[in-house]
């Protein structure tokens, strides 16, 4: 019988703020699998949608005046759009909150209730007696019972990192009014999670996808298994079969989503939803790695309580760094997918390419725009984008294009030893591999052009030179083929600079290995731009302008005792000369009176002040800062402005260059 097809699902973002990179890291390397696996010949389905239960989307729609509903919607948009901007395209894009997913929680939940699988019990839970309503999750804050952090009710989000259940935090407090809540108590419902320790080990021990999501989950399996209550007294969610007052847990109709958007994607493209979750199957699912144990522990429980198919594999992804800081919106360590980098035109294929590429799936990923400018001018322009250009441009010049005949053995064989170790790590989830593979076989062809130099060859050996470029466009071929789950976009521009008029999309992963075209090829353009060190110094500014806004909001701006202080030497300063730094439209480059000497200084003034009106000014000057290399020229100091706009800060009377500031 032949395997099940595959069914990938991506975390399902929340419906209360918008995509960034944290999102991205699992989505991107999700697409390119889907991408990879469906060009190697297997039938694929990639379903999403977007998480819109739980206290936080509440807590976020009463604090934006709308309904949850309103902000799901708002939100379940913005991620549709954005993914396809990135190039991650599902088949179907579905909300938790739609019918399909009410009905299929709902039957889920009735298969576990009539299963025993579920059981009532009399909780304390958080009462805030000024708003007059139970406190699930997020609405309470207080005192992890477990590590004594602050922590928020379902979680011990400063410590521990532990789930808490309701009832656990102590000394709680009502996140909306601030009073000092008390317990009450309530029925809720509870999962027998505790009695599927036996059956989850081995399920574990046999599942596929990354070692770290298999190795948490076993070491705490080992540990414990509490049973977890899946009821909370909100109006916003599924309701609980036969109880008005409560909507089961978002952890419960979320993972659900999964099967919910299968089925409505089935319904749209005339399938079996239950080919994917009925008995043996092929479901793999991309999260990040804090939902290890919701993936791997409580889902598996519940779709095999109800009689359901469990995961094939679970794919986590590691930890994101922003400029080696902990990702944190609320700390201003983020990047925002569309405000921060597709709508300043930069490419979807470039992050793409850094996501994947710059370590392994389950390591932790460090984001700056200074690396990120490093790993595309590197790798992708110089070392991938500079072999097709040679190619191609050589080939155009000497050849019209790309010559006759096919390419030699040696070629082929390095082009079949990548397909072969490419495959090997796409299955693995080792993205990074891959993508260092396909990188190889383009330095591999850089090699091969500079070794036979076909510019020298050409003008004793023609054909020997024409036979050079017919390699290098059957590698062209294959590189432009293996790339594109990685950079689909770029991928499908490489094609068509190789003479090819169809979707590149639609080859298979193997036709690699075929004879590529020869002929005729459309004028030759340079496949990728470099990222230019001044966009690098302006975006690095407005991460490091969002820090510092987010630290003012704080107010955690750092301390300096007096004797820090006085380590600046600060002093006024008159302009001597003044002109634009060459090739930059921000910086300028000044020369500068500190009394004792003459110090050059470059300065990101240029959108607001001419050079020849600073001229004669009197300046402030930081004089002891560390030299540095700005743009390529060297920067002695620094000049004090205050503001976005730059306003110089000047002495009010005349005082003589030199004079210190105190
Ligand atoms: O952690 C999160 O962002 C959740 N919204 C992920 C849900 S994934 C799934 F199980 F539904
Ligand atoms: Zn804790």
């Amino acid at each position: 019988m032949s395997a099940p097809p595959l069914l990938v699902t991506c975390g399902l973002p929340y419906t209360n703020g918008p995509c960034h990179l944290g999102h991205l890291r699992t989505y991107v390397p999700a697409d390119a699998y889907v991408r990879y696996m469906r060009r190697t010949g297997e039938e694929v389905v990639f379903v999403c949608g977007s998480d819109n239960h739980g206290t936080p989307i509440v807590v976020s729609a009463e604090a934006a005046g709308v309904t949850p509903r309103q902000m799901s919607e708002k939100y379940h948009e913005h991620f549709d759009r954005t993914f396809r901007r990135m190039g991650v395209v599902f088949d179907h894009f579905g909300m938790t909150d739609n019918p399909a997913n009410h009905a299929r929680t709902t039957a889920i939940v009735k298969q576990l209730i009539a299963r025993g699988h579920i059981y009532s019990q009399v909780v304390h839970q958080a009462y805030c007696t000024k708003c007059r309503r139970f406190l699930p999750d997020r609405y309470v804050e207080g005192i992890c019972p477990h590590c004594g952090a602050s922590a928020r009710g379902d979680e011990c989000d400063q410590g521990c990192g532990k789930h808490l259940e309701p009832g656990e935090i102590k000394e709680p407090v009502c996140k909306v009014c601030g009073t000092k809540a008390e317990f009450r108590d309530q029925e809720h419902f509870f999962f027998r999670l505790s009695a599927f320790k036996t059956y989850l080990l081995p399920f574990l021990e046999s599942v596929r996808g990354t070692a770290n999501a298999k190795n948490y989950a076993i070491g705490w399996i080992k540990e414990e298994l509490h049973d977890w209550c899946i009821t909370r007294t909100l109006d916003w969610g599924v309701k609980f079969p036969g109880r008005d007052d409560l909507v089961v847990y978002v952890w419960v109709d979320a993972p659900i989503g999964y099967i919910a958007f299968t089925e409505e994607w089935a319904e749209k493209a005339g399938r079996d939803w239950k080919r994917y979750w009925c008995g043996d199957n092929r479901v793999t699912h991309f999260i990040g790695g804090d939902i290890i144990y919701h993936h791997c522990i409580f889902w598996p429980a519940l779709l095999h309580g109800a009689g359901y198919g469990v995961p094939h594999a679970i794919v986590a992804s590691g930890m994101l760094k922003v400029d080696d800081h902990k990702f944190s919106k609320s700390r201003g360590y983020v990047v925002w997918t569309n405000e921060d980098y597709l709508d300043r035109g930069l490419p979807a294929d470039y992050l793409r390419y850094y996501l994947l590429a710059y370590t392994s799936h389950t390591k932790e990923l460090n984001f700056s725009w200074k690396l990120f400018a490093e790993r595309i001018n590197n790798e992708v322009v110089n070392i991938f984008g500079n072999f097709v250009n040679r190619t191609l441009q050589f080939g155009q010049r000497e050849f019209n294009g790309i010559p006759e005949g096919g390419a030699d053995p040696a070629i082929m064989a390095e082009i079949d030893k990548t397909c072969a170790v490419v495959d090997g790590f796409m299955r693995d989830y080792e993205f990074k591999s891959a993508v260092d593979a396909i990188l190889a076989l383009a330095a591999y062809g850089n090699t091969y052009i500079q070794g036979n130099a076909p510019w020298k060859l050409v003008k004793t050996d023609r054909a020997a030179a024409a036979q050079v470029i017919r390699n290098a466009a059957q590698l062209a071929h294959a590189l432009a083929l293996l790339i594109e789950p990685v950079m689909p976009e770029k991928a499908q521009e490489c094609w068509t600079m190789l003479g090819y008029s169809d979707r590149i999309a639609d080859h298979r992963i193997s036709d690699a290995k075929k004879p590529s075209r020869t002929g005729a090829i459309p004028p030759p353009r340079p496949l990728f731009a470099r990222m230019e060190e001044e966009k690098v110094i302006e975006l690095d500014e407005l991460l490091h302008k969002r820090v510092r806004d987010a630290d003012r909001k704080s107010e955690k701006i750092p301390v300096v005792s007096l004797e820090e202080f006085q380590k600046l030497d600060i002093r006024a300063g008159r302009v001597l000369s003044c002109e634009p730094v060459n090739k930059s439209n921000k910086l300028l480059k000044l020369v500068v009176d500190i009394g004792t000497e003459k110090r050059q200084i470059v300065a990101g003034m240029q959108q607001f002040y001419k050079p020849e009106e600073m001229i004669g000014k009197d300046v402030v000057v930081v004089t002891n800062l560390a030299p540095a290399k700005i743009f390529g020229v060297e920067s002695n100091g620094m000049i004090l402005a205050a503001g976005d706009a730059a306003s110089l800060l000047v002495p009010l009377r005349p005082v003589e260059p030199g004079s210190k500031i105190r």
